[in-house]
């Protein structure tokens, strides 16, 4: 008999069509998502679960959870999943890291051109039928190139955004718990830097850190108080990562020039402030999603599952010590 697995949200067909072949497939195929009790009902009599960001595993429900070997997340940060609990309970739990490292980076770039270039700004003002003249200062903003970018972490997606900041000629300064290897700091040309001295000389800050405990509201008031009043932030990494409601603050107030971001402390919602700022690019936490990378998170986290439910290693396990096979 094949093994039983579910998938809690739409995910894209190839993905569904691997697991049809190899397990005996429960598909919530819809965008909603399966409330508490539902996954509770759902995931009976299953040894695994193809998850996303909006499935909350906490301590609670993986101790509740019968069976299940492994939880694979279509998604590269696991910080929906209580890791150390899961690994507690002997389930297995796998994501999908890689195949999103240069679409993250672009979007962060993305973000980064568009904050400093005012490009929203600009199609607003287009579309409300007010360019009725060219203007010396119309629109002005802020150079990139020869600029100071700031990253803090300086793991695969930091590496990729600090990898197009040499076309741009940029000085590029880091931050990380752990010190990139010699090699790395080489070939990208990186300045490792105490956090306070890559927030004071930085023009460009961007986050590429984990969610834990110890980078929740990394950037809050007493570190936005510490930025250039013209620097620019980009936020592609969690949301809870910087304190919002400071932000909206610093925004509203210029101590800083302008923010771009994907993610947000409690998405879907965005804090009221940041959504009435003109300096303030915002997009629904979209950072992985071009259609190659969205089709390859769900094909790797499929292969993931049926992996596990078949014995094998999952190749993107984040729990090896579970692991006995
Ligand atoms: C991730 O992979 O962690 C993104 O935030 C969702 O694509």
């Amino acid at each position: 008999m094949k093994p039983a697995v579910l998938v809690t949200k739409r995910i894209y067909p190839e993905a569904i069509e691997y697991l049809e072949q190899h397990t005996n497939l429960d598909y919530a195929n819809s965008d909603d998502g399966l409330d508490a009790g539902e996954l509770a009902t759902r995931i009976r009599g299953k040894q695994g679960v193809v998850s996303q960001l909006t499935d909350k595993f906490d301590a609670a429900t993986l101790a509740k959870l019968e069976g299940i070997r492994v939880i694979s997340n279509v998604a590269v940060g696991f910080d929906n999943i209580d890791v150390p609990a899961a690994t507690k309970a002997g389930i297995l739990v796998t994501n999908t890291p890689d195949v999103l490292t240069d679409t993250t980076a672009d979007l962060a770039w993305a973000l980064m051109l568009a904050s400093a270039r005012r490009l929203v700004e600009g199609q607003k003002f287009l579309e409300s039928g007010q360019w009725t003249k060219w203007r010396i200062d119309l629109l002005v903003g802020q150079d990139i190139h020869h600029r100071t970018l700031g990253i803090f972490g300086m793991g695969r997606i930091g590496q990729a955004v600090a990898r197009r900041a040499h076309g741009f000629s940029m000085r590029v300064l880091y931050h990380d718990a752990r010190r990139a290897p010699a090699e790395v700091e080489r070939e990208l040309g990186l300045e490792f830097v105490p956090p306070e001295q890559l927030l004071r000389e930085s023009d460009f800050i961007t986050l590429h850190v984990p969610l834990m405990a110890e980078t929740r509201h990394l950037i809050g008031a007493m570190e936005l108080r510490m930025m250039k009043p013209t620097a620019i932030l980009v936020n592609t990494s969690r949301g809870p990562v910087v304190d919002e409601e400071a932000l909206a603050e610093a925004l509203a107030q210029r101590t800083i020039a302008a923010a771009g971001l994907d993610v947000f402390e409690k998405e879907p919602q965005v804090h009221p402030l940041l959504l009435k700022l003109e300096n303030a690019v915002l997009v629904p936490h979209i950072g992985s999603a071009t259609i190659d990378t969205r089709r390859k998170m769900s094909v790797l986290a499929a292969e993931n599952v049926v992996a596990a439910v078949e014995g094998r290693r999952p190749p993107n396990l984040l729990n090896p010590e579970v692991w006995k096979g």
